[in-house]
């Protein structure tokens, strides 16, 4: 498995996104556990997760809970691994997705997130969404004292405009590591993120990478330039995605979600697709 860099970690090119193992449509746990054992087999060490992805109001932190448990009873030396989480999003319920950007609860959410990962401090942690009834500075100023009292390793942030990246690095004074935005053929309007941070040398994650739950399974009929170039390379649309992101910028490590370890592997797998300049210009404008 190839490596890219996440601030002073290294982890592997492409990380598992956990979010469909734990909210609406989820699998049995003993698949979602196959399948983060899969992504491990397969040399991954990046998980994505975040204190939101569960469906109840009752089971805040349910995809952090089942990385922990699926980690311990992997039965090999997990150390290397980065579980990156996020706060300041909540699902209350019904289906819902709301915010809240207060550094009081950013604290709290954090607190919480460390005692169901079981760890004294969290690899990653990443401002999930900006809070319109917050100003962005303080939420990210609480960001910066969880880094400083050593509650977090790194700092990251989510859905964060070029001007919200500026900010959070000067807040953080030049700490920040990752910015994980939406990025997939369906979804190329992240280009000016994608190119600051390669600019800075922060880490990109593109996060739906592959069109989201719900439509990735169309990728290669929507998307044809995809599917011409995978079956050039005797490969898959998905497959393909992925290498094409990879090959935008060395600080791009997508997290495309995963409930069965078919899929996770087969991601793995693309890591090592070669694309030509020509392929690239045909997917970049297919
Ligand atoms: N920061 C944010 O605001 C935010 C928002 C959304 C998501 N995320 C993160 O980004 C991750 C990825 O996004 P996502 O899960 O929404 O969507 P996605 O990665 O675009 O698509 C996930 C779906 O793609 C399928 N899939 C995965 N690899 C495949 C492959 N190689 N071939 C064919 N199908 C494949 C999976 O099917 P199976 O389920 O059958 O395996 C899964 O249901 C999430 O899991 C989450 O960690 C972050």
């Amino acid at each position: 498995m190839q490596t890219r860099q996440i601030g002073d970690a290294k982890v592997s090119a492409l990380g598992l996104g956990g979010m469909p193992m734990s909210i609406e449509s989820r699998p049995e746990e003993s698949r979602s556990i196959a399948t983060i054992h899969a992504a491990l087999d397969s040399g991954i060490t990046l998980i994505d997760t975040a204190d939101a992805y569960h469906i109840g109001a009752d089971e805040v932190g349910h995809n952090e809970s089942l990385i922990a448990r699926a980690l311990a009873s992997y039965g090999a030396d997990t150390s290397k691994v980065l579980v990156a989480t996020k706060g300041g999003h909540l699902r209350p319920g019904d289906g819902s997705w709301t915010r809240n950007g207060s550094p009081d609860y950013l604290r709290q959410a954090c607190e919480a997130s460390l005692r169901r990962l079981g760890v004294d401090a969290i690899g990653l942690y990443q401002f999930h969404r900006p809070d319109p009834n917050v100003p962005y500075e303080d939420s990210i100023g609480a960001i910066r004292d969880l880094l400083d009292e050593g509650k977090i390793r790194m700092a990251g942030i989510s859905n964060a405009d070029p001007d919200q990246i500026r900010t959070a690095q000067q807040i953080l004074g030049g700490r920040l590591v990752s910015v994980q935005n939406q990025f997939s053929p369906a979804y190329r309007t992240s280009e000016p993120e994608l190119q600051l941070c390669d600019e800075l040398g922060i880490a990109f994650l593109p996060w739906s990478p592959l069109g989201g739950i719900k439509n990735a399974a169309d990728l290669g009929t929507t998307y044809q330039a995809f599917a011409e170039v995978a079956h050039e390379l005797d490969a898959t649309p998905h497959q393909v995605t992925l290498a094409w992101m990879l090959a935008k910028s060395p600080v791009v490590i997508p997290i495309p979600g995963s409930s069965r370890p078919e899929t996770i592997r087969a991601s793995a797998a693309a890591v090592g697709l070669q694309l030509t300049p020509d392929q690239i210009s045909r997917l970049d404008q297919g």
